[in-house]
């Protein structure tokens, strides 16, 4: 059983801290919105690693927003809907698309500089399922990279932003079934509880429930699984999105192969240098990731191969070197001259588009409790998310919290909350675990899923979830329980949506069915699983 906290505590006893609010992660969803929390109230922002370790530090592609006269935000609306596959929320979709340019703007006044030509105009890109080049990025490649360095410093400056590093939050605290703080772990061990009027979980994504993904260490679902414990509803996350090209070579991490790539050009070609695309879907190299993963995978089952190849050779090497400085430089790394060479590749988990539900201003179904950037499922991205609008996603609904923080008063004085849960005393090899469990996704809830192994891989979870009994402590068996957690909640609603649509797939369910399955699946820990209908959007 998946306990509510998972360390025992007393707060008579626990050392105790005040401040209005707390953000917990370092990237561009935390960073932002503790920055425009900021402009009216003292915020704690705390990182479990270093600000530089974020998982939008290694965003490339860009930043989806509308900025040129051709495009509309009725154009990103449409191509945002077409790829979330039928689950996208209205309502959510629209605040992004209008938001999105204002939110832009301040993101430069914050300091960040995307790319611009020779006449002072956006660079812009286009990636897979836009239907315009909408896509504004920085230093070509290193777009994540640049927002983190501009927010940072500002971050950094703020009088009113306290910036913790290196402390991790274990679970957050609620008391009459509201948020109330967060218990925080220094980078010595020592636990204290951090009071506030309000929470926001900005804790980033799950990659690392995949052995192959292209996200950092620190993506360990934390976010979802403390939610899920504080009692907040969970929303649709059996759909993953895995990224058609990462790096595959030996020895070489699953490094990102920007889809930006593939919109400047680059088309693929299976082991055999045939172009193969054209077979299963009309935008070829630029149809949505979930049919351009999967077409991979179709690809190397019939070539018996463990990748593909991303080819680029025929555009100019000063086109590659000026846009793609940062993949370039890595793939050479490893002997691989993109300029010239065709780059192994082979699909990766990416991002979750399901997480912790939120409403229009990003508040979570536990009062006080807010969830912004992949943590959250505010609707946005339904089954499938479209590429560059996480980024987006974060900053229009950071500054919704924002807003809606500032609304609220300081809650009750809370005084004698208690928790304790009998250990039986063993321990367990927590990276030893985490592999396994790693390895047990990979085989049984990746990008083709299907009942029977499904089944073993929840019947095996369960079994892992003795691991709650047992004794432990510290940052890395606190990450294992938060990814077993998620793993759980994954696999549940795998098994309960029997059809494929977007970032899920079954093998004996094939076909998307909008009959029955035009839903969203909520978890809780009180009540388990609940099905609810999607509001119709304007696709239909
Ligand atoms: C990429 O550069 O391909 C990733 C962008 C994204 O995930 O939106």
């Amino acid at each position: 059983m998946i306990p509510r906290y998972i360390v025992n505590f007393d707060l008579k006893q626990l050392p105790r801290e005040k401040t209005d609010v707390v953000v917990i992660g370092g990237g561009i969803a935390g960073l932002y919105t503790a920055l425009e929390i900021s402009k009216y109230a003292n915020v704690v922002l705390i990182s479990k690693k270093s600000l530089d370790d974020s998982n939008t530090r290694w965003a490339q592609g860009g930043i989806a927003a509308v900025t040129a006269k051709s495009d509309s935000p009725a154009l990103h609306r449409q191509d945002t809907l077409i790829a979330g596959a039928g689950l996208c929320s209205y309502e959510a979709v629209e605040v992004l698309v209008h938001e999105g340019p204002d939110r832009l703007k301040e993101l430069i006044e914050y300091g960040t500089e995307f790319d611009r030509d020779a006449e002072g105009q956006f660079e812009l890109t286009k990636e897979g399922a836009h239907s315009k080049r909408r896509i504004l990025h920085a230093r070509g490649d290193a777009t994540g990279a640049e927002i983190v360095r501009a927010l940072s410093v500002k971050a950094r400056e703020s009088e009113r932003i306290t910036v913790l590093e290196n402390h991790f939050v274990v679970d957050v605290v609620t008391s009459k079934d509201e948020c109330v703080g967060a218990l925080v772990m220094k980078p010595d061990g020592e636990m204290y509880f951090l009071e506030s009027t309000a929470t926001v979980l900005a804790t980033g994504g799950a990659g690392q429930l995949y052995r192959y993904t292209t996200n950092p260490e620190i993506a360990t679902a934390d976010g979802i699984a403390i939610a899920y414990r504080a009692g907040a509803k969970i929303k649709d996350v059996e759909f993953i999105q895995f990224h058609p090209t990462a790096l595959y070579y030996p020895g070489a991490p699953r490094f990102l192969i920007s889809e930006a790539v593939r919109g400047e050009g680059a088309i693929l070609r299976n082991i055999n240098g045939e172009r193969f695309m054209e077979q299963y879907h009309q935008q070829k190299e630029l149809a949505p990731r979930d049919v351009v993963a999967r077409a991979i995978v179709s690809e190397m089952e019939k070539t018996n191969s463990s990748y593909v190849y991303l080819d680029i050779t025929h555009e100019s090497e000063e086109l590659i070197k000026h846009r793609f400085p940062t993949i370039y430089k890595y793939c050479l790394k490893y002997g691989l001259d993109m300029t010239t060479d065709w780059i192994p590749v082979a699909p990766a988990c990416h991002y979750i588009m399901g997480g912790v539900k939120t409403d229009l201003n990003g508040e979570t179904s536990t009062p006080r409790l807010f969830a912004c950037g992949e943590v959250s499922c505010s609707g946005v991205h339904g089954a499938n998310r479209l590429a560059s609008n996480s980024l987006s996603e974060a900053v229009v609904y950071g500054h919704r919290i924002a807003e809606r923080i500032k609304e609220l008063q300081p809650h009750e004085q809370v005084s004698d909350l208690w928790y304790e849960q009998k250990r039986s005393g063993k321990t367990v090899n927590t990276i030893q675990q985490r592999l396994k469990l790693q390895k047990l996704m990979l085989r049984n809830v990746g990008l083709k899923r299907h009942e029977k192994g499904l089944l073993k891989a929840i019947e095996e979870m369960e079994r892992m979830l003795r691991y709650f009994e047992g004794d432990y402590h510290g940052r890395e068996a606190f990450e294992y329980l938060n990814l077993l957690t998620s793993a759980l909640l994954t696999t549940r609603a795998a098994l309960i949506r029997e059809e494929s649509r977007g970032g899920h797939y079954r093998d004996d369910f094939p076909k998307k069915d909008d009959l029955i399955w035009r839903k969203h699946i909520i978890q809780t820990i009180d009540e388990g699983v609940r099905e609810e209908n999607n509001q119709p959007d304007d696709l239909e």
